[in-house]
């Protein structure tokens, strides 16, 4: 047996002993992928967290969605198994910093975006993912909405929603802005073909590029049900893997430089046999931000 083929064996088995699920994220390398009992979109990997029967959730992906999990299966054992896999964009507002916004715009809406902490979450009048975000927005039937923390996801929803004024905070997520129109022309040149499938996150100028507009999943939906048979994929790397064995024998071409988040790639087999003998390190969420986030998230799961 490889090394990985012992090591996935030993992870399930214990995975089945301990009453665990494993969830992953469709950026995380390609073995952790394959160990998964589930891999998805950030919405997709909240649904399962909600409704999952198991008692210990071993989430590999970064710290705001094994904590998303936390929030809506309070009951379960979440388990994130390298702590430090961050997200920077969801670093970019803190509690203290929404509050003082919100201060500016009395009576406004606040959206944010699932990559944010359980404290933000908790002064947040709905959550959102890149998967449902204009339907969130159009949802409160408002004429302003303040959104946070990613200007590029603001950017796009407002286009799709027009009418509403989408005021954003200035965040963003490192990984998708190092991605330039020239990276995508110079792919459209070497693929003509393509269909170019881009994530939300990406800059304006990149997503005018595109065909198509998708959160992760929307992007593995896509690929199987369109006629297309070659892509362009404008979203992290690690999203390849799922691409290529959700449609064998269409092609999926990434950028040049392809983008990677380091965050996601941190989680490896070791890590995730670790966690399930040990259940640590374990994700808490105090009480009180989790009461008031879970309204917020809640939201969320409902709408898309
Ligand atoms: P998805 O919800 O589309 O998978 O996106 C999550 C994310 O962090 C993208 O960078
Ligand atoms: Fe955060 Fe970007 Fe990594 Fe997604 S790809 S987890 S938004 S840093």
């Amino acid at each position: 047996m490889t090394d990985t083929a012992d090591i996935t064996a030993q992870i399930r088995a214990l995975a089945s002993e301990k009453h665990a699920v494993i969830l992953a994220h469709n950026y995380q390398r390609a073995e952790v992928q394959d160990v998964a009992d589930f891999v998805g979109d950030s919405l997709g990997l909240s649904r399962t967290a909600a409704e999952t029967d198991a008692d210990v959730i071993i989430f590999c992906g970064v710290h705001f969605m094994a904590e998303t999990a936390k929030i809506l299966a309070p009951g379960k054992t979440v388990v994130l198994p390298v702590l430090d896999a961050g997200c920077p964009m969801a670093d970019m507002i803190t509690a203290q910093k929404l509050a003082a916004w919100k201060a500016e715009y009395p009576g406004v809406p606040v959206v944010t975006y699932v990559n944010s902490t359980a404290e933000v979450k908790a002064l947040t009048d709905v959550c959102c993912t890149s998967a449902n975000a204009p339907q969130v927005v159009r949802s409160l039937g408002v004429d302003r909405v303040l959104f946070a923390p990613d200007r590029n996801l603001a950017h796009w929803v407002a286009e799709q929603v027009p009418g509403v004024e989408v005021i954003a905070w200035q965040g963003f997520c490192p990984t998708h802005e190092r991605i330039h129109a020239e990276h995508v022309i110079a792919a459209k040149e070497a693929h003509p073909d393509a269909e170019v499938l881009a994530h939300p996150e990406c800059r304006p100028e990149v997503l005018a590029l595109a065909d198509a507009v998708l959160s992760t999943s929307g992007m593995l939906r896509r690929a199987v049900e369109s006629p297309a048979t070659e892509f362009i994929v404008v979203t992290e790397e690690g999203l390849l893997h799922g691409l290529e064995k959700a449609a064998p024998g269409k092609r999926f071409f990434t950028l040049d430089p392809c983008a990677v988040c380091p965050n996601m790639k941190k989680t490896a087999l070791p890590d995730v046999l670790r966690a399930l003998q040990t259940l640590e390190p374990r994700i808490e969420v105090s009480d009180d931000v989790r009461t008031r986030a879970l309204v917020s998230v809640e939201r969320m799961v409902e709408i898309g």
